[in-house]
């Protein structure tokens, strides 16, 4: 009997024609106005998307000579200072181009404060000669409180500064941005050939030039939803369900009396990890058990509001749907053996894939990062997609993750990366988790 697999394996990424383009973000403004942070998050959020993306620091190029540097190696008088920043520019820019070329890149971010009109036409050139496009993404902000804070937050711990006083770093880092002021050109009438994206005081102003393509407008608004307000991200599965005590996999399956104790533990749990006055909302999908979990914390004193959310309904495994992992492995080995052989690209027959959860998580991403505290109540993998995007967790081992019940994780975006904890509520529930060649029943 010959059996059709071609179902298995998704063919795009859903993202339509990126093989298409090409794109270099030429990031630009004045130290210290969060650059590096939205480069990092472009980079970790296309890559999530499987579009591949990297980011082209030029200060480290430059640090590999001057490791660090004083204010005025940045002035503009300084010609050694000035040959040497040319210099790390040309080398990141040459090994982008390369990136492009050997490594098949699709979007690369040049991060640099490419503060000046001759700056960012050389970047333009040098891209355009490979056919590549050029997005200039300026950042914008004169909020001294907010520059203030930013030096003290990252620049302080910079290797440039390794060592060091802070507050002589500080005051360091204060000239080197003077310095920069003296030549810094923004973006303007002159440039309006060009792609460009002015994110103006952390976003409260957005000005848009030239978007071209379909890449180009979905990396735009992404930046357009950003913001750096203080928040956390709870992450919980629903409480322990019937079908998970029988090692069934999706369903619409109630609380087991376990869940149930969960369901009522979680107001206690959240409380214990949300700092006073913090307002919450809460977001479950539409089935059954995560409703449920997350009803007492819905109707706690503390008034979260709360939302369903179809796109957070767990992972469709299609005609497996109600089996034990057993029993899929008997139904139909080659599907087994398939799903172990590359889990994220698999696609249940009449379900989804990993990959396909991706996909249809992307607004939900989209909101949450426009969005201040939320707690997610939603299943396990579609807990691993959306943990995966915070955490920057390679797609090979994002399946393979577990991510036991009765578990609150708190997420916490830090400048430079994801601060987790993890709230247990010791009440016992089964592990779902089910290893590669494993038909473990659920115990
Ligand atoms: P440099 O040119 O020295 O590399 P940079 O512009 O890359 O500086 P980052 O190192 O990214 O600056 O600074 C991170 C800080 O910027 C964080 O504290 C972050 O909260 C803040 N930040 C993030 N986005 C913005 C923004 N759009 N405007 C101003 N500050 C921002
Ligand atoms: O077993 C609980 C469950 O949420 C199932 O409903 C779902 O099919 C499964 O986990 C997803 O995990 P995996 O992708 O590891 O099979």
């Amino acid at each position: 009997m010959s059996v059709d697999l071609s179902h298995i394996k998704t063919n795009g990424i859903g993202v339509p024609q990126v093989e298409d383009t090409r794109i270099c973000v030429v990031m630009v403004g004045l130290p210290a106005r969060g650059k590096s942070l939205i480069a990092g998050k472009v980079v970790r959020y296309l890559a999530w998307l499987s579009i591949h993306a990297k980011t082209f620091n030029v200060g480290s190029y430059r640090r590999a000579d001057t490791p660090s540097p004083t204010a005025d190696f940045f002035s503009k008088g300084n010609k050694e200072g000035e040959k040497m920043r040319q210099a790390a520019a040309e080398a990141a820019v040459s090994d982008m181009l390369r990136w492009f070329r050997k490594d098949k890149g699709i979007v690369a971010v040049l991060d640099a404060t490419n503060s000046s009109k001759a700056r960012r036409r050389w970047v333009a050139e040098r891209c355009r000669e490979q056919d590549i496009h050029t997005i200039y993404v300026e950042s914008k902000c004169d909020n001294e409180e907010i520059i203030m804070a930013n030096i003290l937050e990252v620049k302080t711990t910079s290797p440039d500064y390794k060592g060091q006083d802070p507050e002589a770093a500080a005051l360091d880092f204060r000239n080197r941005i003077k310095n920069y002021e003296n030549v810094y050109e923004t973006i303007d009438e002159d440039e309006k050939d060009l792609t460009y994206v002015k994110l103006i005081d952390v976003g409260s102003q957005v000005i848009i030039n030239q978007i071209q393509d379909y890449l180009q407008s979905r990396v735009v608004y992404y930046l357009m939803n950003l913001h750096i307000r203080p928040r956390s991200i709870w992450l919980s599965r629903h409480g322990e369900s019937e079908f998970n005590l029988d090692g069934r996999i999706g369903g619409d399956a109630l609380l087991s009396e376990r869940g149930e104790l969960y369901a009522r533990k979680l107001p206690e749990l959240v409380a214990s990890s949300v700092k006073d006055g913090q307002k919450l909302t809460i977001w479950t999908s539409t089935l059954k058990r995560t409703i449920a979990t997350a009803r007492f914390l819905a109707a706690s004193s503390k008034g979260y509001d709360k939302l369903e959310w179809k796109a957070l309904d767990e992972l469709d495994s299609g005609v497996c749907d109600g089996l034990t992992y057993q029993e899929i492995a008997d139904q139909y080995p080659e599907d087994f053996k398939a799903r172990d052989d590359d889990k994220y690209n698999y696609r249940y027959r009449g379900g989804e894939s990993y990959r396909d959860v991706v996909i249809r998580l992307e607004p939900i991403i989209m909101e949450l990062e426009r969005s201040e505290n939320i707690i997610i109540v939603t299943h396990q993998a579609v807990l691993r997609c959306i943990y995966a995007y915070y955490m920057n967790v390679p797609q090979e081992q994002s399946p393979w993750m577990e991510v036991p019940l009765h578990t609150l994780i708190k997420l916490t975006p830090r400048a430079y990366g994801t601060e987790e904890q993890r709230f247990k509520a010791n009440i016992p529930a089964v592990s779902t988790f089910r290893s590669k060649g494993s038909t473990a029943k659920h115990q």
